[in-house]
């Protein structure tokens, strides 16, 4: 990517440079749409909830900004040698998921695959102005993470048939919670800056936020919430490539305390689907924010915090 032209557009609001994951194009004094586009392979066996996740994956980097998204379209790949049952039900779960977003899928695009995948091209809509990007966090905000992390672990485990149904129903569940409401806890409350927590793992989003807002981080190990069931699948090393793959480049830009295990940087650095939100909060709104999360039903964690620095960094103690 980095070796292609940048486009550049008056109207172009967000695009390549900030590392976020979705554009901003404005269109009139009030409107800016906000687009992006994601899709995956099946990381659970059943059809279903493998829709629901991806689409509410997809629509993940629309409530990151700060934007209401209102139009999708499905993009599969899918072999044509497979029970199409097995589709109707991955795009049912996507139809539900999106009417529960009040989106409208209106069509889409569907290609013969040897491996399925299955996401979404996403429309939002967004005041120009208001959008919230990787680039404001502020020394001394507070880091706040809405969904536990291990999902690329537990999936991964899965497929080896390693984890436990519980572990695997309870990292489902959460995968195909929308970010809605913590958007909108967001919103209410106000922030400085947000990404959301996906392919790239905690620490390489948290990366992206600390590069384009100028700032380092620091994040405590004990604070940060995990799934059930993933300190014991570390141990029969189940971390995914894409989390090793993140482990490796996380190692240029991050400083472990001694104590920090083996296992805990992988866990730090595991892939995501449809994680949280990841929040940088004025120390002064952490309390309203904590309770507008909670009056939601959304779990807010409180996991670290913004310091200043010439030069980004992520420092993670025990
Ligand atoms: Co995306
Ligand atoms: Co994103
Ligand atoms: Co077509």
């Amino acid at each position: 990517m980095s070796q292609l032209p940048k486009h550049t557009h008056p109207n172009l609001l967000v695009g390549v440079e900030t590392g976020d994951d979705a554009a901003i194009y404005q269109l009139t004094d009030d409107v800016a749409i906000i687009q992006t586009v994601d899709f995956f392979p099946p990381i659970v066996d059943d059809p279903y909830m493998y829709g629901q996740i991806a689409v509410a994956n997809s629509l993940s980097d629309v409530y990151a900004m700060g934007g209401k998204p209102i139009l999708a379209l499905n993009i599969v790949g899918f072999p044509v040698t497979l029970d199409k049952q097995i589709l109707t039900d991955v795009l049912r779960g996507g139809y539900d998921k999106a009417g529960e977003a009040n989106v409208v899928i209106a069509g889409g695009h569907t290609v013969d695959d040897p491996e399925p995948k299955y996401g979404l091209a996403v429309t939002g809509v967004i005041k120009p102005g208001d959008q919230i990007t990787n680039s404001g966090a502020i020394p001394g905000d507070v880091l706040i993470l809405t969904k536990p992390i291990g999902t690329g672990i537990i999936t991964t485990a899965g497929k080896a048939k390693l984890a436990p149904e519980s572990v695997i129903n309870g990292a489902v569940r959460v995968m195909a919670e929308l970010n809605d409401k913590a958007a909108e806890a967001m919103l209410e409350v106000g922030v400085h800056s947000c990404t959301d927590i996906t392919g790239f793992g905690l620490i390489g989003h948290l990366n992206g936020m600390t590069n384009g807002s100028k700032v380092a981080a620091r994040l405590r190990l004990s604070d940060v919430p995990v799934f059930d069931g993933v300190w014991d699948l570390l141990s029969q090393d189940t971390a995914p490539g894409g989390t090793h793959r993140n482990l490796k480049s996380a190692l240029a830009f991050t400083r472990w305390d001694d104590s920090i295990s083996e296992d805990a940087k992988l866990l730090m650095c595991d892939a995501q689907t449809s994680g949280g939100l990841l929040l940088s909060v004025a120390p002064d709104k952490v309390g309203a924010m904590m309770n507008a999360l909670e009056a939601r039903g959304v779990m807010g964690k409180n996991i670290g915090e913004i310091i200043e620095s010439t030069e980004p960094y992520i420092e993670i103690v025990a």
